[in-house]
């Protein structure tokens, strides 16, 4: 059997008293579509920061491809092809949108990450990024200033980020909080369209999303992997339905 992209053994991690992962084997598959779900206070984004390596585990491990990542740090699991975007936005907001995306895919190539003086700036940096805009249906808004634009429009250039790093696993904690529902739908159009064989893990409370969206859903409760399996076997799961499912519009 070959080994799954990203794995946790025995994942845990305390903060203080609190057990905010518990014991977590999950496996993410190459070319996944998975949902991460549980109530608030579960673990998730815990478990999502320490796939990304922004924190460090108690104990246990985490492998990509089989290689123990553990030790490795944020900067490097990017390079390793694991990115993500969080659950508040971190745009530079009074850069323009292109320039957000050209400083991600300068890192990326390990050129110096700045459009600011005409002579530094690479035609093939920014044809990357025009690219990635054209994508996610951005190219009208790519020399406007990050701040300008509605927030679900903002959280797209989030994403564009991430994509920027060219990513075999890509990370999304709740990739449209804070956005109008009259917008939402520009976010999830984006998930839908995301290249096939990213293994994508994303974080939601929208049970219809990720009912739609996952082939695979894992539900975390107490820091702890709670069920996991099809969204039929999730959606039918009698306890589960009724520590999560049953405060959801689903219920
Ligand atoms: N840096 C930290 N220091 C102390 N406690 C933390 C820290 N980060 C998270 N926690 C706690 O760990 C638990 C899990 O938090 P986490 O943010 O992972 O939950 P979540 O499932 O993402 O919740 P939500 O759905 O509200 O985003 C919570 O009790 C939280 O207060
Ligand atoms: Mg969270």
């Amino acid at each position: 059997m070959t080994a799954p992209l990203l794995e946790t053994r025995a994942l845990t991690r305390n903060f203080g008293a609190l057990l905010a992962t518990r014991e977590v084997d999950f496996r993410l598959d190459a070319g996944a579509r998975h949902a991460l779900i549980g109530p608030n206070g579960a673990g998730k984004t815990t478990l999502v920061n320490l796939l990304a390596g922004v924190i460090s585990p108690t104990r246990g491990q985490v492998l990509l491809k089989g290689r123990d990542i553990t030790g490795v740090g944020q900067a490097e699991r990017v390079k390793l092809g694991i990115a993500r975007t969080f659950q508040i936005n971190r745009l530079f907001r009074g850069l323009s949108v292109l320039e957000n995306v050209y400083i991600a895919v300068a890192e990326r190539m390990g050129v110096a990450p700045s459009m600011f003086r005409p002579a530094g700036r690479r035609t093939d940096v920014v044809n990357e990024s025009m690219h990635l805009l054209d994508t996610l249906r951005l190219t009208a808004d790519a020399g406007r200033r990050v701040s300008e634009l509605p927030y679900g429009r903002q959280r797209l250039v989030e994403l564009a980020i991430a994509l920027a790093l060219s990513p075999e696993v890509l990370l999304l904690d709740e990739p449209a909080a804070g956005v109008p529902s009259a917008e939402s739908h520009i976010i999830l159009d984006a998930i839908d369209r995301l290249p096939p064989e990213i293994a994508v893990l994303i974080i939601d409370h929208d049970m219809d999303l990720v009912f739609r969206f996952a082939q695979r859903i894992t539900v975390m409760v107490s820091g702890a992997v709670f069920a996991s399996g099809t969204p039929r076997e999730i959606g039918a799961d009698p306890e589960v339905r009724a520590v999560y499912l049953g405060q959801t519009a689903r219920g």
